[in-house]
């Protein structure tokens, strides 16, 4: 482990210990699970953390089991030492480090699979994905024990997977949705993003406008499958892959019937630009 100059703790039990401190003395707890190389997506939710609540830990553990093989585990980016000083200078009080070993150690068998939310859209491309989360998140829930917990809604579906498992496991934990963090030209922010070389991020763009026409055209009263049809045919014809372009309901992420909008939706689509997955998302208001 590097020399952090935040306070850390990379076991349970040294976790728990600080966290006793801060519940004896009636303090609430903010949590923010990430897997590191941090931009300002994470240090938003930090943020917010910090406006709901009076102490906010930080978890960075790149979880393998929401990996599937052939994907990115192995070269997923590390940037601890910048990950601290982000961390640091947005006054987050604890970062929480986990090992594979501590997480999973030889024997472990225990896995939280949904359906409702799950099912569909990254699920299709991604089966294992949200067995991973869940059980990761599950854990350090267990772990962290917080109040609150934060999550960006670039990862729309995850945040409503981790709230529905919240409710249906009955964690004593309100979940907060934080909004994008976008660069300037609308490009979602993402650890992902680091992969893409100066043609493909000037292409990625792409994708936050394709999905601002879609909304703005539900919006104005076009049926669902004719603005959905075009903006698929425009992501085709822009990227690489398009594992999906839809429109669902924004509170369950159910289908949605065909024709004029009758309740709030949100948007996403998941595309491929060389070997780089890009997601996004945004809501669609019912037309007025
Ligand atoms: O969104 C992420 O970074 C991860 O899926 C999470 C929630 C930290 C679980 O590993």
């Amino acid at each position: 482990m590097q020399n952090l100059q935040i306070a850390h703790a990379t076991t349970i039990s040294a976790l728990r210990t600080r966290i006793r401190t801060w519940r004896e003395d009636g303090l609430r707890i903010g949590f923010v699970p990430t897997m590191g190389a941090l931009h300002d997506g994470h240090i938003s939710l930090v943020r917010l953390a910090k406006a709901h609540c009076d102490r906010v830990v930080a978890s960075i553990f790149v979880n393998p089991k929401q990996f599937a093989a052939g994907e990115d585990l192995d070269t997923y980016p590390r940037t601890m030492i910048e990950d601290a000083e982000k961390l640091t200078a947005a006054k987050c009080d604890l970062i929480y480090l986990p090992t594979n070993e501590i997480m999973y150690p030889q024997g472990y068998s225990a896995s939280v699979s949904l359906q409702g939310p799950a099912l569909g859209l990254e699920s299709e491309a991604r089966p294992h994905f949200f067995h991973g989360v869940a059980t990761v998140v599950a854990k350090l829930f267990n772990q962290v024990g917080p109040d609150m917990a934060f999550f960006g809604e670039k990862d729309y579906q995850q945040l409503l997977v981790i709230k529905q498992m919240v409710k249906d496991l009955d964690f004593p934990i309100d979940i907060m949705g934080g909004g994008t963090m976008r660069e300037k030209d609308g490009l979602a922010m993402s650890s992902r993003n680091a992969y893409l070389s100066a043609e493909q991020r000037a292409t990625a763009s792409r994708l936050n406008a394709i999905l601002k026409d879609f909304a703005t055209a539900l919006e104005a009263g076009r049926p669902v499958a004719e603005a959905r049809a075009e903006a698929l045919s425009t992501a085709q014809a822009v990227f690489d892959g398009v594992d999906y372009v839809e429109a669902r309901c924004a509170a369950t992420l159910s289908a949605l019937p065909d024709g004029k909008l009758e309740t709030p939706a949100r948007v996403l689509a998941a595309v491929r630009l060389g070997q780089t997955r890009l997601i996004d998302n945004m809501a669609a208001k019912t037309p007025s």
